[in-house]
């Protein structure tokens, strides 16, 4: 499963990479105004980091405006995936973008049906936002596991399932063990998946048995 990270924050950008723990970035209009940073030059620095999609956001909700704003953005770099909402408009622009052979990243998913149109218009990507199912007493993981079974049944859908809105591990490991392509993760969840308490108890009793040898390796 390839891990891409939310955020538009290009110093925790820059940190994760160096993990080798990237596959990409997914942005938002939201994350863009918490990094305080003009999108274009948000968007460029990022793809000059990651080499894999980097998902840029447009914020116009008609399609003539999608497509100008999407043309923009993927001109900014060439692994540049456009985001677009999924409305009528926003399948609109998607099929005319994919046509002109730019990714792009359908998102604000919260149905299978919804999912089914995205891959019908020629999305690249499909983002289901498992969180804000869950924040509503959803079950966000359902939604994935229909959505990877729906797409399973036609070998001629190219859309990846990038399962969005993560809010803890769990999403993680649910998302890989139901077989979703993408998870993008907020630094701190994608930090989390390292932790857990006995490897750090475990390791302080290796190295203070260790220390007792008085001996070094090299
Ligand atoms: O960026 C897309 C999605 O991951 C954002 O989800 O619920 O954390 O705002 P959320």
């Amino acid at each position: 499963m390839k891990f891409f990270v939310d955020t538009a924050d290009i110093a925790e950008i820059r940190a994760l990479a160096e993990l080798g723990m990237v596959d990409g970035v997914t942005t938002n209009p939201s994350l863009v105004a918490k990094s305080g940073r003009k999108m274009a030059e948000v968007i460029a620095e990022i793809c000059s980091v990651v080499a894999g999609p980097v998902s840029a956001e447009v914020t116009a909700t008609d399609s003539q405006g999608m497509l100008r704003e999407g043309r923009f953005l993927a001109r900014i770099a060439p692994n540049v995936a456009v985001k677009v909402p999924l409305t009528v408009d926003g399948l609109r622009a998607c099929r005319e973008l994919s046509g002109e052979g730019t990714a792009v990243n359908v998102t604000l998913c919260f149905s299978a049906a919804q999912a089914l149109l995205a891959a019908k218009a020629g999305a690249a990507f499909i983002s289901p936002f498992v969180g804000r199912l869950d924040d509503v007493g959803q079950e966000g993981m359902d939604l994935i596991a229909e959505i990877v079974a729906i797409y399973a049944n036609y070998p001629n859908f190219r859309t990846e399932v990038l399962v969005a809105s993560v809010r803890h591990p769990i999403h993680v490991v649910q998302a890989a063990k139901l077989g979703a392509h993408v998870a993008t993760l907020p630094p701190g969840v994608l930090r989390a998946l390292f932790n857990h308490p006995l490897t750090d108890k475990g390791l302080a009793a290796f190295l203070a048995d260790w220390a007792r040898t008085n001996q070094t390796i090299a």
